[in-house]
């Protein structure tokens, strides 16, 4: 790229940094060079994070954010708006793929301890981003103002009811605007939902992506590349981000694209998990659904909710066990970050972590029975016993040799 200043490029750097964002960010951005299929998830999400916010400008334009209006408008967008039908589909299994992609990105701090020193802030950044992203999928559940939209809303909005001394019922009335979830719950809902979280949520992406840049990606094998540098001072295992990593990302958005658009065009509710039955039926105060459920990825947490007895344990329980994440970065002390190097105890630790998320969110879609709840309660403590034990059995585990420069496996 040239920076003569005779050219565009020249008076626009003059200005305003073009090419060195260009240079730190992408053409040397130096990252590992053994990234593997789970590398992909980082920039799927942000793919499908634009995905949401095009599709939902255009879902605004005939939505209609009034308690007697909102649900025909939702019909409205499926009938009669051209290309409503898809642009809604788009959105809906949006939601679901962005809450697929940022598990399995996840997933990969966990199996390679990106998470881990010194990526701290790049972890809590992350871990802010899903707190928000639950909130933001939370709110946008209730605008079609279907029955599960409704009843959804609340049975969640009625769990801050549990904080004690008068606070809990004060609260639920102040989110609510309203003694019961209504038109005033939807359009402050609505506002959220378009601009205020979306907003926060872009602020703290860029945000976790400068503390990554800041430090350098982890890689499969957890070495910190720049610990081995060139006579440049070029990372010996490092490759410029791009076009090296642009092209393979490619790759991961083409497959990913792939798979989206057979669920947006053939499976559009795959099966009642991405879009419910009862939401097809308009929201009515007077009539509560048969069973109450969230959808899929809150599910898990749902489960513990109703595992512990009491009402204001188990909405503790279900903070605590999204809370517990934020602070992975210090109950890990184990001295290597990636799985491969680790021993044993860590690998059945993490096995059994998942296994449990899968039967708690399978539980928590299905209505409680005696039974149920007592698997809820086991694999709850399960669930808690991966983080609460970790500072022991991560310390303890026995490990291997980390290789000095990265591996292909
Ligand atoms: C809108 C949501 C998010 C977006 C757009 C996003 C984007 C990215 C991108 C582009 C990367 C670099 C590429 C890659 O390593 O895959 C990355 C890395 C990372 N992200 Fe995210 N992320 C999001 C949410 C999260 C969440 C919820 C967490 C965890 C709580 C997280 C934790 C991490 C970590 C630890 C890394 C560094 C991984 C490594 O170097 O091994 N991210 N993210």
């Amino acid at each position: 790229m040239s920076n003569t200043n005779s050219s565009l490029l020249g008076w626009i750097d003059a200005r305003f940094p073009l090419t060195k964002l260009w240079k730190e960010h992408l053409s040397e951005y130096y990252a590992p060079k053994n990234f593997n299929f789970w590398y992909f998830f980082g920039s799927l999400a942000l793919l499908v994070l634009v995905n949401q916010i095009v599709t939902g400008i255009f879902l605004t334009m005939n939505y209609q954010p009034n308690a007697s209006q909102a649900f025909a408008s939702v019909e409205y967008i499926m009938r009669d708006v051209p290309w409503g039908n898809l642009i809604r589909y788009m959105h809906s299994t949006g939601a679901s793929a962005f809450f697929i992609v940022i598990y399995l990105h996840m997933f990969r701090g966990l199996l390679y301890g990106s998470y881990k020193k010194p990526r701290e802030l790049v972890w809590l950044f992350g871990m802010f981003i899903y707190v928000l992203l639950m909130a933001e999928a939370f709110m946008g559940y209730l605008l079609p103002w279907g029955q599960m939209s409704y009843w959804g809303a609340q049975v969640i909005i009625s769990l801050f009811g549990a904080i004690p001394f008068g606070i809990g019922d004060a609260l639920t009335t102040w989110i609510r605007g309203d003694f019961v979830v209504s038109g005033a719950t939807l359009n402050r809902f609505f506002a959220f939902h378009v601009i205020a979280v979306p907003l926060i949520l872009i602020g703290l992406v860029v945000a976790h992506i400068i503390a990554l840049h800041e430090v350098g990606s982890n890689n499969p094998d957890g070495i910190e590349i720049k610990k081995n540098k060139d006579a440049n001072g070029i990372p010996l295992d490092g490759i410029p981000f791009h076009p090296y990593y642009t092209v393979k990302d490619i790759v991961g958005v083409g497959v990913f694209l792939i798979l989206f658009a057979i669920v947006v065009f053939y499976l559009p509710e795959f099966f009642g998990k991405f879009m419910e039955k009862d939401n097809f039926i308009p929201a009515d105060a007077l009539k509560t659904p048969q069973h109450i459920a969230p959808l899929w990825y809150f599910t898990p947490f749902y489960a513990i909710l109703r595992a512990v007895p009491s009402k204001g344990l188990g909405v503790l329980s279900m903070g605590a066990s999204i809370v517990m994440l934020f602070f992975l970065p210090w109950l890990d002390r184990c001295k290597v970050k990636s799985m491969r190097y680790r021993g044993f105890i860590s690998r059945i630790a993490l096995a059994i972590f998942v296994i449990s998320l899968f039967v708690l969110g399978y539980i928590g879609m299905l209505p409680p029975t005696p039974s149920r709840t007592m698997v809820a309660r086991v694999f709850a403590i399960l669930y808690f016993a991966y983080f609460l034990l970790m500072p022991f059995y991560s310390k303890f585990d026995k490990i291997k040799p980390v290789p000095e420069r990265v591996t292909f496996k």
